[in-house]
């Protein structure tokens, strides 16, 4: 580097965020006047870019010039009021804003000692995010269970199947993993048959079960049932059923209540990805898609889809928090504090799968 090339200070920082909050408010202001899904052809920005990095930095105004020229037409306009694909994944201004005390703070929370107050604001916060969806109470973190933000549904339905996997292993030996048996409807996301692989299920025993017009696409407990009672017959071992509130492709909605019955009287873990429509939840004359949500050991919903947060944060609630920890905890020697080792605090690094996080909750809950 040049020698002299100094990085920016506060005041810098003052004068060119407001700058750049003042591009976004005018990008927001005419988001209406982009085409929605982005005219460029693969590969397009390699033509527009130098081959390698800039030897020197350029004024803020040359970059916002570019974002402008070469950025904004390979955008995909997410939030644009005529963004109607895939599934809503609408921020809002509070959360922007939120985005930004985080980005300010830029702490590391993995655990309680790294920064107590974004473990603590998440619990708390997650707690009522809870009440609010009116969670039976094992799922809030006054008791055994507790809520934990993970990037996406798909991490959480992993961190959910590995903690299941562990707990029916310890119970019926490791060397019967190829036993292991999950269950879901036709309909269910992709993300689950992702963990499955991760997770060392044998991809025979993923089964996605036919759903049709008669039940709305939801999955029937006759079928379910038929297919434990085969797998169980032939010898495999029935571990983990995922049922969906709100599939992505037809919103199908499964019978929380009775499926959840027919997992607990074969001891399974029950999961339910609410990742697309969990949020609506909260409003009283939607609450009762999520009835039976009682007989869930975990539960999940993307705030990131209609709960106005910013990509991403996916909340996942769990009656039995040591499932996880054991399944996901490691402590090695430089990790160790006073507070973990007399078990007083909540360390997030043994819910989920990295170890960094983020400050996540102060953009993605407080604000709203
Ligand atoms: C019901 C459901 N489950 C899982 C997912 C996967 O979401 P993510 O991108 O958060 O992994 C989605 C996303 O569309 C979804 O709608």
């Amino acid at each position: 580097m040049e020698s002299g090339l100094k990085p920016m200070d506060a005041e810098q920082l003052r004068e060119n965020a407001h700058k750049m909050v003042d591009f976004i408010a005018d990008y927001y202001k005419t988001i209406e006047n982009f085409p929605v899904l982005s005219q460029v052809q693969p590969g397009y920005l390699r033509e527009l870019l130098p081959d390698s990095a800039p030897t020197h930095p350029e004024p803020l105004q040359h970059i916002f010039d570019d974002i402008q020229a070469k950025i904004l037409p390979g955008v995909t306009h997410w939030q644009s009021p005529n963004f109607f694909g895939y599934y809503p994944s609408n921020s809002s201004i509070a959360g922007f804003l939120g985005e930004m005390m985080s980005a300010g703070l830029n702490i590391v929370g993995f655990s309680w000692i790294t920064s107590p107050a974004a473990t603590e604001l998440e619990m708390i916060v997650l707690d009522w995010f809870g009440k609010m969806l009116k969670l039976p109470e094992e799922f809030l973190s006054a008791g055994k269970g507790g809520g934990v933000i993970q990037g996406t549904a798909s991490e959480a339905v992993l961190v959910v199947l590995l903690a299941a996997r562990d707990k029916i292993l310890r119970r019926v030996g490791k060397n019967s993993l190829e036993k292991l048996v999950v269950y879901a409807s036709d309909q269910t996301h992709s993300a689950l048959q992702k963990a499955c692989q991760i997770g060392g299920i044998h991809p025979e025993n993923c089964r996605l079960l036919r759903t049709d017009s008669s039940t709305n696409y939801a999955l029937s407990p006759n079928v379910l049932n038929e297919a434990i009672s085969n797998d169980v017959t032939s010898g495999l071992i029935p571990f983990f059923l995922c049922a969906t509130v709100g599939t992505t492709s037809s919103t199908a909605v499964d019978p929380l209540l009775e499926l959840g019955k027919i997992a607990k009287s074969n001891d399974m873990w029950f999961h339910v990805d609410a990742a697309y429509a969990g949020s609506a939840c909260i409003c009283p004359e939607y609450r009762h898609y999520i009835d039976g949500v009682e007989e869930a050991d975990s539960f999940n919903t993307n705030a990131h889809k209609w709960f106005l947060t910013n990509f991403d944060c996916s909340v996942l609630w769990i009656k039995d928090r040591n499932a996880l920890i054991q399944a996901l905890s490691t402590n090695p020697e430089f990790l160790k504090n006073k507070a973990s080792q007399a078990n007083l605090v909540v360390d997030y690094k043994d819910w989920q799968i990295p170890l960094g996080r983020r400050f996540r909750l102060l953009l993605r809950g407080y604000f709203h």
